[in-house]
């Protein structure tokens, strides 16, 4: 049996896609040579921003730069936990300069803690928090030397996890936290390596384990409030298994931002003050 289910109210920070293109491939998702349809990129933004809303929750937003096509991406910008703000500090040179933009949205809006990083990471694109731990993905963008970075940031223990499949070059696309007042989410193990894999087994035993397809489908860029549970509607073999365990799955189309290789939670950082 699953505990009661309850939303808390969260607080995100999102990017509208007003400036999304996809003119670069750093990630097996992206193809320039496909058009992107920027009004229903916008329009697919606006349903997700509003569901937020409609929930309760509270959207921050910041304002896209041109030139920086992937700033839709929020997660990638910054991790907050307790109100302390860690920085990005991106792989690719594409996407370098967004790191100073959240850094200056923080410091505008009040956190007395924020950290421009020594070591590459890429915000909540790797970083994953529950109740006990920082889970900390590594392999294709964030440094390993981050995960201790974010350890003594954050005084929180940091589970480092081998992503070893390009098309899950980000942990978020490969895991997502269903509970964090618990420890509770689900994942895709292969995207793991095989110790990763272990740790994971060994840290969250019921774990809701996803399928090939589910994982294709950015099933696993969720985004939950401790209830529902706003995932890419593509990615319906997950609804029932969330259903199960008490959740309500909320399927969101954001088909023209998987072009960027990003969806639900790609789009969405939370600010956990
Ligand atoms: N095009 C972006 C990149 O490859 C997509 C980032 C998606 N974000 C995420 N949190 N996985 O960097």
């Amino acid at each position: 049996m699953h505990p009661p289910r309850r939303a808390t109210l969260r607080r995100y920070l999102m990017c509208p896609p007003a400036h999304f293109e996809v003119t670069y491939a750093i990630n097996p998702w992206m193809n320039p040579a496909k058009p992107v349809d920027v009004p229903l990129a916008v329009a697919q933004w606006e349903g997700l921003r509003d569901r937020y809303r409609s929930l309760g929750h509270t959207v921050e937003v910041l304002t896209p730069r041109p030139g920086l096509p992937d700033m839709v991406f929020a997660a990638n910008g910054a991790t907050v936990v307790d109100g302390r703000v860690l920085g990005a500090r991106f792989a690719y040179r594409e996407r370098e300069p967004e790191a100073a933009a959240h850094l200056e949205w923080f410091r505008a809006h009040g956190f007395a803690h924020v950290r421009e990083p020594l070591h590459v990471n890429e915000g909540e694109g790797d970083f994953a928090v529950t109740a006990s731990y920082v889970l900390a993905g590594r392999g294709f963008r964030a440094s390993p030397l981050s995960h201790g970075e974010a350890q003594e940031f954050f005084g929180r223990p940091v589970i480092g996890l081998d992503l070893v499949d390009p098309r899950y070059y980000h942990l978020d696309t490969a895991l997502a936290v269903l509970d964090d007042t618990a420890d509770e989410v689900m994942y895709y193990p292969p995207a793991f390596s095989p110790g990763s894999r272990e740790v994971l087994r060994r840290l969250f035993p019921g774990a809701l384990v996803a399928t090939d397809e589910d994982a294709a489908v950015f099933g696993l860029n969720a985004v939950s409030d401790g209830l529902h549970v706003l995932l890419p509607q593509a990615a319906t073999d997950l609804f029932d298994p969330l259903r199960e365990r008490g959740f309500d799955p909320v399927g969101i189309d954001l088909s023209e931002l998987l072009k960027g290789g990003g969806s639900v939670k790609c789009c969405t950082q939370e600010l956990r003050i």
